[in-house]
C-alpha cells in the first residue's frame, strides 16, 4: 500500500542508529560542522609517496578548505605544510605538482626550506623600523604528516593522536600486497561528483548495493562463499572485509586474473579497507585502488582515484595491469560509472527532500551484506559531530516506532 504524506514523513520503523536524516547529505549547516570537527581534526589521505619520487617533488592538495603542499624535503622526508606564505597569506606553490629544492613565494620572493623554516625575507631592512620580523620567527605552518604503505597521511590537529594509533589494525591486510615491492600510481582520476562526500564512502562499505552492479551481481555476488566473509569494525569507524576470490571468467569475455597477482594473495583475491572518514583501499588481485574524495559543498565532491601497480615493471605487465584496472574501475570500467549514477540519483531525491532517510537496518551476523559497518561509521559520526545523524537539526519529527523495536537492541 502506498502512503500519504504524514506516513511518508515518519520515522523509519527501525532503531534511531539504523537510519540516517538525508540532512547529513544536504545541509550547509551540517557540512560545516564536518569540517570543523572531522575534517579538521582527523587523519586524512593526502597522496601516494610514488607521487613525490624526487627530493623536491611536491604536490598541492586541498584538505578541509584549506591549502595543502606535501612536500619531499632534501634530506627525502615527507612533510606537510600549510600551502600559505607566513608574509601575506598568499599561496606559495599554485601548481598540481612540481620541484622546489627552496619553497619560495611567488608574490614577494619570501623563501622556505624542506622543514618548513623561513631562509629568506627578501630586502629585510624595511623590517627594521618598527616591527620584529625576522627568518627565525616567520617559519611555516607544519601540518602533522604520516606515511604508511606508501600512503601519506596528514592531520590539521596538532593535538590528534598517531597515525598508528587511530588506524590500530585496519591496515593489516594491506601490509603484504602494499609493503612487499614498491608500488607506484600509474593512474589518477578525479572528477566531480554531483553528490555528498559520504555517499561515496557508502559506495565503497555498503555492499548490499552489489546488486546493483550489473557486472558484481556475476563475479562476486554468484561466487563461492560471497556471504560467509565477515566485516571487522574499529572503534574509530575504520572497517575491513575478510577475503575472498572473485570469480571473473563469470563475466563474458573477461579472463580470471591468475597473472600479476600482488604479494600476500591467491589470484582473483579482493581485499578492502575502508578508513574512517573518507578513504578506502580496494585490492583486486593484481590492482589496486585508494579512493579519497574533496568535499567542496553539501551535495558538490570531488572524487581522487588513484591505480597502482608495481613500479619499474616491464610495458607488457602494465599494460595487463592497467586493463584489469580499467574493466572494473576505469571511466568506463564497468563497475565506477555505475557508482557515480547511484550517489547521483540518491543526491537528486535528497536535494530538497523528497528522500527523508537512509536506512542500514540489516543484519546478517556480519557476513558481506550487514549494514553494521554503516551503523558503525555513523555512531562515530554522530559522536564527532555531537550530532545524531538520524536527525542532526534537531527536527521535530514524528515518531512511529514500535514498542517490540524500542525494548532493545535488535540482534
Ligand atoms: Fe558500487
Amino acid at each position: 500500500m502506498s502512503r500519504n504524506s504524514r506516513e511518508w514523513e515518519a520515522l523509519p520503523q527501525v532503531p534511531a542508529d539504523h537510519y540516517v536524516s538525508s540532512d547529513i547529505y544536504v545541509e550547509q549547516e551540517v557540512f560545516d560542522l564536518e569540517i570543523d570537527r572531522i575534517f579538521r581534526r582527523q587523519w586524512k589521505f593526502a597522496c601516494h609517496e610514488s607521487e613525490l619520487p624526487e627530493k623536491g617533488d611536491y604536490r598541492t592538495v586541498n584538505h578541509a578548505e584549506w591549502p595543502l603542499l606535501i612536500h619531499r624535503g632534501m634530506d627525502g622526508v615527507v612533510r606537510a605544510f600549510l600551502n600559505v606564505c607566513s608574509h601575506r597569506s598568499s599561496l606559495i606553490a599554485t601548481a598540481p605538482r612540481g620541484n622546489a629544492k627552496v619553497l619560495t613565494c611567488f608574490f614577494h620572493l619570501w623563501g622556505f626550506d624542506s622543514t618548513g623554516a623561513c631562509t629568506e625575507i627578501t630586502k629585510p631592512d624595511g623590517y627594521n623600523q618598527c616591527s620584529a620580523i625576522s627568518k627565525d620567527k616567520m617559519g611555516l605552518r607544519e601540518v602533522k604528516c604520516s606515511v604508511s604503505l606508501g600512503m601519506v597521511f596528514v592531520n590539521m590537529d596538532d593535538e590528534a593522536e598517531e597515525f598508528d594509533t587511530y588506524v590500530g589494525n585496519a591496515l593489516e591486510q594491506l601490509i603484504e600486497p602494499m609493503g612487499t615491492e614498491p608500488l607506484e600510481v600509474f593512474h589518477l582520476h578525479r572528477v566531480q561528483v554531483n553528490g555528498n562526500w559520504k555517499q561515496w564512502q557508502e559506495t565503497n562499505m555498503e555492499l548490499y548495493h552489489e546488486r546493483g552492479h550489473v557486472v558484481n551481481r556475476t563475479t562476486s555476488i554468484m561466487a563461492k562463499k560471497y556471504h560467509e566473509r565477515e566485516w571487522s569494525v574499529h572503534p574509530n569507524g575504520h572497517g575491513w572485509l575478510a577475503p575472498f576470490k572473485v570469480e571473473y571468467t563469470n563475466y563474458k569475455g573477461w579472463d580470471q586474473r591468475d597473472a600479476l597477482t600482488l604479494p600476500g594473495l591467491t589470484p582473483g583475491e579482493f581485499r578492502v579497507v575502508d578508513l574512517f572518514p573518507n578513504t578506502t583501499v580496494i585490492v583486486r588481485g593484481s590492482v589496486i585502488r585508494i579512493d579519497t574524495t574533496i568535499p567542496v559543498a553539501p551535495g558538490i565532491t570531488i572524487l581522487e582515484q588513484r591505480g597502482l601497480g608495481i613500479e619499474g615493471e616491464s610495458a607488457e605487465d602494465r599494460r595487463t595491469r592497467q586493463k584489469h584496472h580499467n574493466q572494473f574501475w576505469g571511466p568506463l570500467g564497468r563497475n565506477l560509472s555505475e557508482d557515480v549514477i547511484f550517489v547521483d540519483a540518491v543526491a537528486q531525491a535528497n536535494k530538497r527532500r523528497a528522500g527523508l532517510w537512509g536506512i542500514f537496518a540489516r543484519h546478517e551476523n556480519m557476513m558481506s551484506q550487514d549494514d553494521e559497518i554503516m551503523r558503525a561509521y555513523y555512531r562515530v559520526w554522530s559522536a564527532m559531530m555531537g550530532r545524531p545523524a538520524s536527525n542532526p537539526l534537531g527536527r521535530d519529527v514524528v515518531a512511529t516506532m514500535p514498542t517490540m523495536l524500542m525494548e532493545g537492541p535488535v540482534k
